[in-house]
């Protein structure tokens, strides 16, 4: 875990464009994480009630706009809240991604106090995400705070 903050600092310390340094987080975490089969940021979209899909690791998603509410990233959006969901089977506000996808954390960004956006992490396996991925993810999240 400490290497790994290691290198997320590196990442966030490059000289990289913002969106590249997201992108980079995002591979980095899918490939050292064996539960973390989709990795990306959704930011608010302006003053729309919604949340736009900005860089992620995956396969391509059909929800590249949420509205604030909806499926798992939009519930984040409106509670502050980290949501971890161990079953994806058992939400009834989820929206599907991948038939593959088992289980799902959101956890929110926070600039001065404001809810601005969100890591979303898909995984195939139900059930796989501990303490130690919102520590990891709350990491991730405070540092995008700082240069966003
Ligand atoms: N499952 C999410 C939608 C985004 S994808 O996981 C990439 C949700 O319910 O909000």
């Amino acid at each position: 875990m400490k290497g790994l903050k290691l290198r997320i600092d590196s990442i966030f310390n490059s000289s990289e464009s913002r969106d590249e340094k997201l992108q980079k987080i995002c591979q980095l975490l899918r490939n050292e994480i064996p539960h973390y089969d989709w990795v990306g940021f959704y930011f608010n979209n302006g003053e729309k009630p919604e949340l736009k899909l900005g860089p992620y690791s995956g396969a391509p998603t059909d929800h590249v706009i949420i509205p604030f509410g909806k499926g798992i990233c939009g519930q984040v959006a409106v509670t502050d809240k980290t949501f971890v969901v161990p079953d994806v089977m058992v939400e009834d506000n989820y929206l599907s991604c991948s038939i593959q996808t088992k289980s799902e954390i959101v956890v929110p960004i926070f600039k001065d106090c404001e809810n601005i956006g969100q890591i979303d992490i898909d995984s195939h396996q139900i059930d796989p995400f501990t303490e130690n991925d919102v520590e990891l993810l709350k990491y991730v999240c405070e540092k995008v705070s700082k240069f966003y």
